[in-house]
C-alpha cells in the first residue's frame, strides 16, 4: 500500500503490524487467534449479524473472523474484512481461498481515512479498534460506512488488572527495565488498553455519532500458553511487556535471562496439568448508527 493510503498519525502503527507485530502474531497465531476467537465468540453470541447482512470486519487481521462472519451471514449475506497490514490481508485472502469461502472480501486500507465502497449493516471488531491515532475519526468513519440503523460491536481488552497474564508480565519487566525514552522500533499506537476504560470507549462512540451504547463485560479462562516456557515467550514478545522488551531490543540482551527467569518463576501458578492458563476480561460494545 502507498503511504497516502495511510494517515500520517498511523504510519507507525502501521510500519509495527506489517512487520513486527506481523512476525509476532504469525508466531503465535494458535494462541493468540483461539483467545481472540473465545471473545469474540462471546461477543456474537448474543449480538450477531442476520442472515443476508453485509459486515464489515474493522482490524481483520489473518481474517479468520471475516470467514466467521461470512458464514454467519449466509451466501446472500457478504464479509468485507480490512485492516492496514499488507501482509494479514496477505494472510487472509490465503486463507479465505483455501477455505473456499466465495462471500468474502479483503482491503489494505487504515479504517480512520478509508472511503468504502460498499453500505453495510454490520461493523465487528474483534481487538482491532485499539491502534488507531485518531479513534474518534476512525469510528466516525465506519458510522458513515454503516446503514442507518446499523449496528456496531467492537471486542475490547478490560483494563489490565482483570489481564493478569499481561499485567503480570508488565510488572515484573518493570521490575528491570522501564520503557526506553529512546527507541527506533515502531510502536503500535496508543495500544492494547487504549479502550479498556467504560468511560473513554463510550465518549469515543459518543463523539463518533453512535446511539444507543451497551458494554457486555466478558470474563473468560484463556489458554496463554502450552507450556510455562511457551507462555513466558509469548508476554515477551506480545503486550506492555512485549513491546517494552521489543523497543530495548539488543540493548537489553545482556539482562533478558534474568528477566526471562523472573517470568518463569512469577508465572509459575497459572500452570494447569496440560497448559499454562489465565483469567482474561473484554467489553462488548455494542451501538447503533443513528436510524
Ligand atoms: C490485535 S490485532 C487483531 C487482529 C484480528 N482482528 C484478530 O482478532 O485476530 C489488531 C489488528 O488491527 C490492525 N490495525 C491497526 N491499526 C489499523 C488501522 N488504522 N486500520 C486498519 N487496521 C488496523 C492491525 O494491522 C492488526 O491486524
Amino acid at each position: 500500500m502507498t503511504e497516502a493510503g495511510v494517515a500520517p498519525e498511523n504510519l507507525e502503527a502501521t510500519e509495527a503490524w506489517n512487520g513486527p507485530l506481523f512476525d509476532v502474531w504469525q508466531g503465535f497465531q494458535a494462541v493468540v487467534v483461539s483467545n481472540a476467537r473465545a471473545h469474540g465468540d462471546a461477543a456474537l453470541e448474543d449480538h450477531r449479524p442476520e442472515p443476508g447482512d453485509r459486515v464489515l470486519d474493522i482490524g481483520c487481521g489473518l481474517g479468520d473472523s471475516t470467514v466467521q462472519l461470512a458464514e454467519l451471514v449466509g451466501r446472500e449475506g457478504h464479509a468485507h474484512g480490512v485492516d492496514v497490514a499488507e501482509r494479514m490481508i496477505a494472510g487472509a485472502r490465503e486463507e479465505a481461498a483455501r477455505a473456499s469461502v466465495p462471500n468474502v472480501s479483503f482491503e489494505v486500507a487504515d479504517v480512520q481515512i478509508a472511503q468504502f465502497a460498499d453500505t453495510y449493516d454490520y461493523a465487528f471488531a474483534r481487538f482491532g479498534t485499539m491502534f488507531f491515532a485518531n479513534p474518534v475519526a476512525a469510528l466516525r468513519n465506519v458510522r458513515a460506512a454503516l446503514r442507518p440503523g446499523g449496528r456496531l460491536n467492537i471486542v475490547v481488552w478490560r483494563r489490565k488488572l482483570d489481564n493478569e497474564w499481561l499485567h503480570r508480565a508488565e510488572t515484573i519487566v518493570a521490575q528491570f527495565l522501564e520503557r526506553p525514552e529512546e527507541y527506533e522500533e515502531p510502536t503500535c499506537g496508543p495500544g492494547p488498553f487504549s479502550m479498556a476504560n467504560a468511560d473513554t470507549v463510550t465518549d469515543i462512540l459518543k463523539h463518533a455519532g453512535f446511539e444507543r451504547l451497551e458494554l457486555k463485560r466478558q470474563d473468560l479462562v484463556i489458554k496463554v500458553g502450552d507450556d510455562l516456557e511457551h507462555a513466558v515467550d509469548l508476554v515477551m514478545s506480545i503486550g506492555p511487556a512485549g513491546e517494552v522488551l521489543r523497543l530495548w531490543g539488543d540493548r537489553a540482551a545482556e539482562i533478558r535471562p534474568e528477566v526471562r527467569a523472573a517470568l518463569l518463576e512469577g508465572m509459575a501458578d497459572m500452570v494447569r496439568d496440560d497448559a499454562v492458563y489465565a483469567g482474561s476480561s473484554t467489553w462488548s460494545v455494542r451501538a447503533l448508527a443513528p436510524g
